[in-house]
């Protein structure tokens, strides 16, 4: 947009005001006024077709952008040598509840010691035959998590929530966390997007029903004291440790939390 004016003006200078000098505008305003149209018109011509095709290598950008998008559930993956050193024996039965959780559940399942499920937040219409086959075994499940898990208290030693999140309202986030909270035996990871950033997948939305809301980090921890949740600042501490030693930046948000008992 911001071409346009810059376009009028250079054609408004150069263009027009030699027209206004031989026309007189005084004795014949018509003529002028008709001029006038004629250039107006020739501007929004050019400036149609400048923003045209700005507009549109901006649209090419923006898919390309979203090609490259962040996933948190990808991230999950790339986490889980840094969340072994800093958990531990508590990366013995993990619950990772996120989009694509098959992909995190099979990487979990090739780890020495460690028993994983998922969770699937909406359907797993388009699932793989590997996914299927981890349904099959009851391995990972669609259910909706904005509605209490069908896990009993300290189920699993850890979970990990990736995405998920970022879809739902406060009001739902009100219970959904602490449920999170509540099936885990040592702690609760959770893996949000930055505000600003860019999402992966654009075809989720209209699985979610709702854009993904990107919070920020003073808006987690203001949410977590009002919900009672506390952070774990071992699991912080450990997990920072493990990161810089394998120049581990990560792409999200993590927040670590105690389980709520
Ligand atoms: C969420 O819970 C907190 C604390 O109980 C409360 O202050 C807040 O209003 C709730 N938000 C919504 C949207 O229900
Ligand atoms: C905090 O995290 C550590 C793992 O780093 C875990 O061993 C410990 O049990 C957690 N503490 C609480 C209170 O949940």
């Amino acid at each position: 947009m911001s071409r346009r004016p810059n376009t009028g003006r250079r054609f408004g200078d150069s263009g027009s005001m030699p027209f206004v000098g031989a026309f007189h505008p005084k004795s014949r305003p018509s003529p002028l006024l008709s001029v006038g149209l004629v250039v107006v018109g020739a501007l929004l011509i050019v400036g149609y077709l400048y923003h045209g095709s700005g507009g549109q290598s901006g649209d090419i950008a923006a898919l390309n952008r979203h090609d490259g998008g962040v996933s948190c559930t990808q991230e999950v993956q790339r986490l889980i040598p840094i969340l072994k050193k800093a958990y531990g024996d508590s990366m013995r039965k993990v619950l990772h509840v996120g989009p694509e959780t098959c992909s995190v559940v099979s990487q979990l399942l090739k780890e020495e010691d460690t028993e994983a499920w998922g969770v699937e937040p909406y359907d797993l219409d388009d699932a793989d035959g590997n996914c299927k086959s981890l349904v099959h075994k009851g391995i990972v499940r669609a259910a909706d998590v904005k509605f209490p898990l069908p896990y009993r208290p300290k189920s699993f030693s850890l979970v990990i929530v990736s995405d998920a999140l970022d879809y739902l309202s406060p009001k739902y986030l009100n219970k959904t966390v602490p449920e999170l909270a509540r099936v885990s035996a040592d702690g609760l990871v959770i893996l949000s997007g930055y505000p600003g950033q860019q999402r992966a997948k654009v075809a989720e939305l209209s699985k979610f029903g709702r854009p993904a809301k990107l919070r920020s980090s003073s808006w987690w921890i203001r949410f977590f004291i009002q919900t009672s949740l506390e952070e774990n600042e071992t699991a912080i501490k450990k997990f920072e440790q493990a990161a810089a030693k394998k120049s581990y930046k990560s792409a999200c948000q993590v927040f670590h939390l105690k389980p709520l008992h």
